[in-house]
């Protein structure tokens, strides 16, 4: 490993180099205008792949944008296969005006790299890059068998996920998954992240007069949707911030005293955290501490509202249609599609006459837990700590990677979440940064993640491959 490491310490500025070159490809996944930017950022990633030499590099077309898969299959034979899974997609830039430096064209203030994508999720899937590479340049091969697989309709609700899992089952067998694509809980402080939540996300469509109608000759006669949405939407929580959906905490899983005391251990700083977001206040669920509401209680919000008249100056209108955008985020073991039912039954049970209610689904994702009994996590552990350092603590996130409980479930196999981003990087937010110490420190954990992983032995390398090949 010492190699490994000093190569990883020689080539700290040109790893910087090669992921600035990437980021300045605006993959935006979002936005039918930049597809073929997302393709031309997955078909960058390929290349670079190539050149680093893999045994197999493939760009995988579905649907909407196209995944890269590699893999490195050179370890030990009894060695464990490690999937790592990440995505090139990144998230809108607007408000433009509000970077410092423009986002597609990555620059280097205050030890951070700022840029849209470079901790979302390019730069860690560049720290997964950088440690094969070092290892490929001194070593000459992986001591793991190692799969990468880089989607690119992440922050778009991975749609077309499902079917690349499907058909590629055989390519993506492992006996571990690692995800790069969460913060850290503190700066230099190691991470593990055991838990996300899930997220089902709906369109609220609010219909009543047929058109715009004058206000003054309609006003007080008939139903207004905007009305009828507002009250239907400051409805949804009770005055303890507890939502009022029928059945809608059916399945939560409670927090036990354990998991409560290991949340309180940690070292939070709500001052910070709230200054942070930028917010007067904290605001929640009764009962729950601010960093148990974000982790393992669900959510229902209005993330967007809209309807009538919107221009300058006054217009007296009725308006005809108000529509809503509302986001639940999910834990353990509340399913999207569940939800996103009894959601839609409170809307149409909530409307007042006067106006038609239509919800639609837009997507979803599971919750996952992760299985911290199995030893790969004290393995992770200590590939983590040996690189910053420190004891890696275990924390939870609140933020959605429908990846991997979908992998979880089809393989049965614990899924890593070692992430390298920090709490505050603005991640979807204008200028979004990653700290280049993490970034250096995230190549040489990865480098001992895989030499620990190496170490392990799987009892059925063969059972283990094959799994999920019958799903
Ligand atoms: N990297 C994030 C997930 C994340 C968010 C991890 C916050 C840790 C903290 C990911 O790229 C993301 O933004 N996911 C979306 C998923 C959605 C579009 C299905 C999210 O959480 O909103
Ligand atoms: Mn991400
Ligand atoms: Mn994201």
């Amino acid at each position: 490993m010492k190699d490994v490491i000093a190569f990883v310490d020689q080539n700290r500025a040109r790893f910087v180099d090669e992921l600035s070159a990437w980021v300045r490809i605006p993959s935006i996944s979002s936005d039918p205008a930049h597809s073929g930017d997302v393709r031309k950022s997955a078909e960058h990633l390929g290349a670079h792949l190539r050149a680093l030499g893999a045994d197999r590099v493939e760009v995988w077309p579905t649907a909407g944008h196209p995944a890269v898969f590699a893999e490195w299959l050179h370890g030990a034979a009894d060695s464990p296969a490690l999937l790592v899974y990440g995505h090139h997609d990144v998230q809108p830039v607007d408000p433009l005006d509000a970077w410092v430096s423009p986002p597609f064209e990555p620059a280097v203030r205050s030890n951070r790299l700022w840029g849209r994508g470079v901790v979302d999720d390019k730069g860690q899937v560049y720290i997964h890059v950088k440690a094969i590479e070092s290892f490929l340049r001194t070593v000459g091969r992986l001591p793991i068998r190692l799969k990468l697989i880089v989607e690119g309709e992440e922050e778009i609700g991975s749609a077309n996920l499902n079917i690349l899992l499907r058909e590629h089952a055989r390519d993506l067998a492992a006996d571990f998954v690692c995800v790069s694509d969460t913060a850290m809980f503190g700066r230099g402080l190691p991470s593990l992240c055991v838990g996300l939540r899930g997220l089902a996300y709906l369109d609220v469509f609010v219909d009543g007069p047929a058109f715009d109608l004058h206000s003054g000759s309609f006003g007080g006669g008939v139903m207004n949707p905007v009305n009828a949405l507002a009250r239907m939407i400051a409805e949804l929580h009770d005055d303890d911030g507890r939502i009022t959906v029928a059945g809608f905490y059916d399945n939560v899983l409670p927090l036990t005293q354990a998991d409560r005391d290991a949340i309180a251990n940690l070292p939070f700083d709500e001052p910070e955290w709230l200054r942070a977001a930028g917010s007067p206040a904290t605001w929640g669920e009764k009962g729950y501490s601010t960093l148990e509401r974000i982790w393992a209680r669900p959510t229902l919000d209005c993330c967007g509202i809209s309807g009538g008249f919107q221009g300058q100056g006054a217009k007296t209108i009725i308006p005809a249609h108000a529509s809503a955008k509302v986001s639940c985020r999910l834990v353990p073991n509340q399913e999207p599609d569940e939800i996103a039912r009894k959601v839609t039954e409170h809307f149409l049970r909530a409307a007042p006459k006067g106006v038609r209610v239509r919800v639609e689904m837009l997507h979803g994702g599971r919750p996952y837990l992760a299985p911290t009994d199995h030893p790969v996590y004290e393995v992770a552990k200590r590939a983590f700590s040996k690189a910053f350092g420190k004891a890696t603590v275990l924390i939870r996130e609140g933020g959605s990677i429908p990846f991997v409980r979908t992998i979880a479930d089809a393989t049965g196999k614990p899924c890593l979440l070692m992430g390298f981003g920090q709490p505050d990087e603005n991640s979807h937010a204008p200028n979004e940064w990653l700290d280049l110490d993490n970034y250096h420190l995230g190549i040489k954990s990865a480098a001992y993640l895989y030499d620990e992983v190496a170490r392990m032995r799987i009892d059925q390398p063969k059972a283990a491959a094959t799994a999920h090949e019958s799903e």
